[in-house]
């Protein structure tokens, strides 16, 4: 029988890529989606399955975070062995706009989901997706025994979470992993989180469909890794024979307009000549450094982030170009392809 995984964000950028892992590994796959007047399934359309077809394995199911009883009863139903909680409202500007909704989706949204479990006695392994954003004004490197000082509803909304899961596994005995992931991005990140949004611009810009890029603070560090390599480490938490928590990330720092700088020398153009600074950006307060300490879980579970900055930002521009027909870049593919065999092409 193959293992059964449930993901809640399998449409979300994380979710997409962790459904192509455990796919090739042989699960069968179900997906949480929300119900919209709009197809929101553009970043998993490629692994379509058609329903019908007994060997098919991946299932997808709408639901949302914020009904308990829906959760309860597609746990009934799916009997799932690994849950991969990915599912949050997780822009964090937006979270100052929406901190209630925040609150509700991104942190009781993972209560319903661990009483779910508990109330239908599912034995099954849980995966949440924790940030690095908890650590906020933190000095770095953050590790695992960093305290969490939180700066946005976001984040505040992250750290009841995370504590949530780890008393659910304190309380209850339930195998269930924090993973304290820093910043990962892909071509298939969202086009408002900056990687993207800088990336995307850069295309539009060399296309002319574009003149300007407005942004917000260019003054703090993010630790950037590829999401890909992720997802690797949020299945591998889930293979061992004790649940922890860990940090995730690769260990260096890099300013916003550093991303700016390597992003637009590769189209050779001077991002001062297209930047300007647009307040709406501006956090009411900011996490200024985030820098991770991975040893752990290099330690734990031999990982370790391979991809660079420098390799970061020439995958997302290329594949900018590419979507705007601008390069062909077909060397750089095949190198990832290489790197990451269970990875597919949409
Ligand atoms: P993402 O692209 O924003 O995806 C979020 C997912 O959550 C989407 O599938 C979204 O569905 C779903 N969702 C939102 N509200 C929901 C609700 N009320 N009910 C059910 N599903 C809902 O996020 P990501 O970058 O893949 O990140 C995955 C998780 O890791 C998130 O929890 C995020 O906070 C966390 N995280 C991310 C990073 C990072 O750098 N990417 C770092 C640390 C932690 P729709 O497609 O319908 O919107
Ligand atoms: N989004 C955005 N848009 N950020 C901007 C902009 C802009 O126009 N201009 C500057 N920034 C700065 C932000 O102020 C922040 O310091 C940095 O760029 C990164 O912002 P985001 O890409 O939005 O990511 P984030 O670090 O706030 O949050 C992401 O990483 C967290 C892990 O540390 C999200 O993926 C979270 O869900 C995740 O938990």
């Amino acid at each position: 029988m193959p293992k059964i995984a449930l993901i809640t964000g399998i449409t979300g950028q994380d979710g997409s890529y962790l459904t192509e892992l455990l796919l090739s590994k042989g699960y069968a796959v179900h997906g949480l989606i929300r119900r919209a007047s709009t197809f929101n399934t553009q970043r998993i359309d490629h692994l379509y399955q058609d329903p019908h077809d007994v060997n098919t394995r991946l299932f997808l199911h709408y639901g949302d975070l914020s009904d308990s009883s829906r959760l309860t009863n597609l746990f009934y139903q799916i009997q799932p062995d690994e849950v991969y909680h990915l599912g949050a409202q997780s822009h964090v500007r937006v979270s100052f706009d929406m901190p209630d909704y925040t609150g509700d989706v991104t942190g009781l949204g993972t209560v319903r989901l661990l009483e779910a479990i508990r109330k239908s006695g599912v034995r099954c392994r849980l995966y949440q997706a924790s940030s690095s954003e908890m650590f906020g004004g933190s000095p770095p490197p953050q590790n695992e025994k960093t305290p969490f000082q939180p700066r946005s509803p976001y984040a505040a909304a992250k750290v009841y979470a995370h504590w949530m899961v780890s008393n659910y596994r304190e309380a209850y005995g339930l195998f269930a992993c924090n993973g304290i992931m820093f910043n990962h991005e892909s071509p298939r990140r969202g086009e408002t989180f900056v990687s993207r949004k800088i990336c995307r611009a850069v295309a539009r810009i060399v296309a002319g469909q574009q003149k300007k890029l407005f942004l917000g603070n260019l003054d703090a560090h993010r630790d950037w890794g590829f999401a890909p390599e992720y997802v690797e480490g949020m299945w591998l938490m889930l293979q061992q024979n004790s649940a922890r928590d860990l940090v995730f990330g690769t260990g260096v720092a890099h300013l916003v307009r550093e991303f700016l700088e390597e992003a637009f020398l590769h189209v050779n153009l001077k991002w001062q000549n297209y930047v300007e600074i647009d307040p709406r950006y501006f956090r009411p307060t900011e996490v200024p450094l985030l820098q991770a300490d991975p040893s752990e879980a290099k330690r734990h579970l031999q990982w370790q982030a391979t991809v660079t900055f420098k390799e970061l930002v020439k995958i997302m521009v290329g594949a900018e170009l590419r979507a705007l027909q601008l390069s062909d870049a077909r060397s750089q593919d095949a190198s990832l392809d290489a790197r990451f065999n269970w990875f597919k092409k949409p």
